[in-house]
């Protein structure tokens, strides 16, 4: 079948544009590799931040303003002013579908305390809101005629004489590359922060595949040195414990049970503080035990079972250990107003892309809101481009290369140990490039990736089997992990400064010349990464500092 729009993932950013690309007119397909509930949609816990109430208490405007002071001097407030002002209606939206977020008293939609909010402003389902809203999402797309294409990994954008044409998947039931035309695409595929596997919330397949195949066809990434640890991840195995559990009043402790933080800061300073508090040797906990077991069992009935389950702890009596781990990728593909790329045809929304909304530090509960507000912006924007476009021709040689690349590895001999590889990326990500960052360590970082990349032609499947062979992705999604591992790496080296969750303990302040300007990364040939930095807003400030910039950037 052919779509007219075809959309690359399948969170609440994906969802919301597949289903107003169909609402629009068009015929649409939405391609996912996995289960669509291990998508960072479905990890997003403890909520989505929108004004439900205006009063005293919370306006737009105040969300902008917390919005805009946690993105560190680094947002595009255009873009906040219009995310936050749509947030009701996309929450009244989500309802009209039959999310049932949970309510007060008197029946309206209840909000708890967030990180950096000023007022109570995230809207949720006890502790599993984007679990909840995609299982709504993808029953509404099947309802309105979406097509789900399960199983099928995107690898790369054709293009025909420069414009797009469609797109090349790995169909993981045989490992054969196939086409699909489109006239129009949504890349809303999610994030890196996988890439720091054993040391990251998301799913090991969290490895930027989309961002790394919109880098090979020419499309800018920007501001990759931003990745957002989450302070309270389980220290057995990172899994997330919601910042729910603070909204609701858990406290941060260590050993002594003494209270060493404020547990609603944002999430940049959070991690600092507990990384630096157990690099002088404490052991860092949430402690619920203050809490009801009525309130917990209401309220954070996940956070309960993962504690159990990956800890073996009772959070209703016991500490529960806990330690920062990457969450979520900042950094992606650039993207204008309307949600489109360098690419004509091409649109990007959620975590792949960068919308300029969370600059260098994202707020809690605004990463549900920005995926659903610019998924819709991407569907209404890919369907009215779809409409005025013909299908273009597939290059078959666009099939073919993906296919040698795939029987390759499928074909030789292996030399090395995939999950090793991956694991000591992640290992050495965490040590060298995570909450702390300085010259000599991100150095030592970018020395191992380019070791790694020097080995993965080595990498080729142990078993040889067509149906749906694990390895085989996994083996492309290293390759893609690698490249955006050196982007991050390379624009946090060239980020002279700490700004939002990027720390340099050899920069360790802000410094002006980098106010608002965010970093870019384009592909030099097949493999060269070249970074430049550009100030957004444009005035007196700007020249003055656009030499300046330029010599930074150098
Ligand atoms: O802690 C959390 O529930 C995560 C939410 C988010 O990333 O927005």
């Amino acid at each position: 079948m052919l779509y007219d729009v075809i959309v690359v993932g399948s969170g609440i950013a994906g969802l919301h544009a597949a289903l107003f690309a169909k609402r629009a007119g068009c015929s649409v397909g939405v391609l996912t590799k996995s289960n669509p509930f291990r998508s960072n949609s479905a990890v997003a816990s403890g909520g989505i931040n929108a004004v439900i109430h205006m009063d005293q208490e919370d306006s737009i405007e105040r969300h902008v303003n917390d919005t805009v002071s946690g993105a560190d001097g680094l947002v595009d407030r255009s873009n906040v002013r219009k995310m936050c002002a749509e947030a009701p209606q996309v929450v009244a939206d989500l309802q009209a579908i039959g999310v049932g977020f949970d309510t007060d008293a008197s029946g309206e939609i209840a909000q708890r305390p967030f990180g950096g909010a000023s007022a109570n402003r995230t809207c949720y389902i006890a502790d599993h809101t984007g679990a909840a809203i995609v299982q709504k999402l993808l029953l509404e797309c099947r309802n309105e005629g979406v097509h789900i294409l399960a199983n099928q990994k995107f690898m790369g954008i054709c293009t025909f004489k420069e414009k797009l044409s469609g797109v090349t998947v790995l169909r993981r039931r045989d490992s054969q590359v196939i086409a699909h035309a489109c006239k129009s695409l949504v890349l809303a595929g999610g994030g890196y922060a996988g890439i720091f596997r054993g040391h990251s919330t998301n799913a090991q397949e969290s490895s930027g595949d989309v961002i790394a195949a919109g880098l090979r066809a020419g499309l800018r990434l920007s501001n990759m040195e931003f990745v957002q640890f989450h302070p309270t991840t389980l220290a057995t195995n990172g899994a997330l414990i919601s910042e729910a559990a603070r909204g609701e009043g858990a406290y941060i402790v260590d050993e002594t049970g003494e209270r060493f933080t404020d547990e609603l800061q944002t999430r940049d300073t959070l991690s600092r503080a507990i990384t630096e508090h157990m690099r002088e040797g404490h052991t860092v906990y949430l402690d619920f035990r203050h809490l009801s077991v009525a309130l917990i069992d209401e309220k954070l009935p996940s956070a309960r079972k993962m504690a159990l389950n990956g800890a073996g702890v009772d959070i209703t009596t016991e500490l529960l250990p806990i330690t920062p781990s990457a969450h979520y990728s900042i950094g992606g593909l650039w993207t204008r107003e309307d949600t489109s790329t360098d690419l004509p045809g091409v649109f990007a929304c959620g975590e792949c892309a960068v919308t300029g909304v969370h600059g260098a530090n994202r707020l809690g509960g605004n990463s549900l809101l920005e995926g659903a507000y610019f998924g819709r912006v991407a569907g209404v924007e890919a369907a009215r481009v779809a409409k005025r476009s013909e299908f273009q021709p597939i290059d078959y040689r666009d099939v073919e290369k993906e296919s040698r690349r795939v029987e390759l590895i499928l074909e030789g001999e292996n030399l090395y140990n995939i999950n090793a590889m991956r694991k000591n990326l992640g290992e050495s990500l965490f040590r060298d490039a995570g909450v702390f960052r300085s010259e000599e360590t991100l150095s030592s970082a970018m020395e191992y990736c380019h070791y790694l990349m020097g080995r993965k032609h080595g990498l080729h499947c142990l078993h040889k089997e067509r149906e749906n062979n694990v390895e085989l992705a996994s083996i492309l999604e290293f390759d893609n992990a690698l490249v955006i591992a050196e982007a991050m790496i390379l624009s946090a080296l060239k980020r002279k400064e700490s700004r939002g969750v990027h720390y340099r303990v050899d920069y360790p302040r802000r410094d002006d010349r980098y106010f608002n300007a965010p970093s870019y990364i384009t592909l030099l040939g097949r493999e060269h990464l070249k970074i430049s930095f550009e100030r957004v807003a444009r005035g007196n400030f700007w020249y003055k500092t656009k030499k300046a910039l330029a010599s930074l950037t150098g």
